[in-house]
This record gives C-alpha cells, structure tokens and sequence, in this order.
C-alpha cells in the first residue's frame, strides 16, 4: 500500500544555525496513529511544521505519493490539519462558530453550508453550547475542542497534534483521547504523555538529536529508551 506520508533524508536548520533535524527517515500509512516521543529539543515540532508545509528543509517528503515542492504544496497542505500546542495561535474569530466557519468559507463555501458543517462539528465535539462564546474566554479544554473543530472543518487527511494535553486536566485529557481514537484520520501526536501517548497512538517514533532513532509499539519504546517516570 502507498505510505500517505514518506519522508526521506529530511533535514532543517533554522535561520540561527540551530541544527533541529539531521535526516529524519518516516513512513505512516493512512488510519494510523503514530505518537512522537523525546526529549525537549530533539526535533518533534520542527518535523511536525515541514509535515504541514510551514517550514522548508532538504531532503523529500511525500504525501500520499506526491513530493512536497513549492508548486504541490498549497494542495498537499490541504490534506493536513495542524492542530497548535496553544489554541490562542488558532482561535481568532468573535465566535466559536465563526471560526469553525472561517476555513471552509475561506475556501470558498456558501455561508449557509460552511455555517452547516460547523454546527455538525460543534455536535460532534460536544461543544455545541459554546457556539457563539468568544473563543478567548473559552477554558484550555474548551479551547482545545474549538480548535480541532476549526482543523476538521477543513476534512484533512491527516491531524497533527502538537502536545493537546498541555493545559487539560486530567477528565480533559480522558475525554480528547477518547475523541481522538474516535477519529478515523492519520494522526501525528507529539507528546511527553506516555498515558495519552498508550491511549491513541497505534505505534511510537522516538526522536533523539534531530533523528528518529527507534520506532516501535509506546510500550516498546518506553522501555528501550527508559521513558518514563520513575
Ligand atoms: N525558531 C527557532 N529558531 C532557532 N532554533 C529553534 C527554533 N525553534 C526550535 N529551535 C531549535 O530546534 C531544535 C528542535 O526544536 P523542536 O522545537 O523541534 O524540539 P521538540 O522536540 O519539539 O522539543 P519540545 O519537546 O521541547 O517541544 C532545538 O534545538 C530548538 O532549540
Ligand atoms: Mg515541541
């Protein structure tokens, strides 16, 4: 079966000099939830935004079978819905609805559908009483859920998740797990949460040094690279 994502010799310096990956090698399959795991700085994030198209390193990356260039981005990156560690980077809109909203209007739905679908979301998520709160008055666990809609309004193929536990707490974290196995997209999940991490990832991809160093079930992982709390 054709990998929906195949990187190959990815590599990334920031402007700075800082070397933050040194040639990832990658492959997930459609439906599959792989959980990024490692330490602060080994890579996680910087490989999370080159998956979404938001930085440009060496090396190729392929999205069900096509090559990230500058001329395939703009549709490639219409298959990823990059969910941000901090939902105030993704929340902008005067009303929860509007912001679910915004995208598929953004790309060009009528009104009356695009304000369809995020009322659908709003029920999915469980969320529909905040329908018209102002996102920034929202709790961190409201915010979270607000946010995901905005990325599924989009229907990507892939979800990427940048540490969602961060600000939840513990009834939060249950319920985005049981939200996300619910979920039949691809997921990439950075996380320091070895529970979440057991919870909706199928597999774990450790990261060391701008590299991805082992790869395995979380539980394999965990115990190869002595991760976790003792
Ligand atoms: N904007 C930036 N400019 C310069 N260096 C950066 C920038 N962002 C990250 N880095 C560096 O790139 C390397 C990888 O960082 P990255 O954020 O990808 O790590 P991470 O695995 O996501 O870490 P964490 O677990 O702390 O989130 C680190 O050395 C970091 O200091
Ligand atoms: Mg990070």
């Amino acid at each position: 079966m054709q990998p929906l994502i195949e990187v190959e010799g990815l590599r990334y310096a920031y402007p700075d000099g800082t070397e933050a990956l040194r040639g990832v090698k990658f492959r997930m399959q459609a439906g599959e939830s792989v959980a990024l795991l490692g330490s602060n700085g080994s890579g996680k994030t910087t490989f999370l935004l080159h998956m979404a198209g938001l930085l440009d390193g060496e090396g190729s990356i392929h999205i069900a079978g096509e090559r990230m260039t500058a001329a395939t981005k703009p549709a490639l990156q219409q298959k990823t819905g990059y969910v941000f560690q901090d939902s105030d980077d993704q929340l902008f809109m005067q009303t929860v609805l509007e912001d679910i909203a915004f995208g598929p209007l953004h790309r060009g739905m009528s009104p009356e559908a695009a304000l369809a679908r995020a009322n659908e979301l709003l029920a999915q998520l469980n969320i529909a009483h905040l329908a018209n709160r102002a996102p920034y008055h929202l709790s961190a666990g409201e915010k979270k859920r607000a946010a995901l809609a905005g990325v599924l309004a989009m229907q990507p193929e892939i979800l990427i998740f940048d540490e969602p536990t961060t600000f939840l707490d513990p009834p939060g974290q249950r319920e985005l797990a049981l939200l996300l196995r619910g979920l039949p997209q691809a997921k990439l999940i950075a996380t320091h949460d070895i529970w979440f991490a057991r919870q909706v990832a199928s597999r774990a991809a450790f990261f060391r040094d701008g590299q991805i160093c082992g790869e395995g079930s979380v539980d394999d992982i965990v115990q190869r690279f002595d991760w976790n709390l003792k």
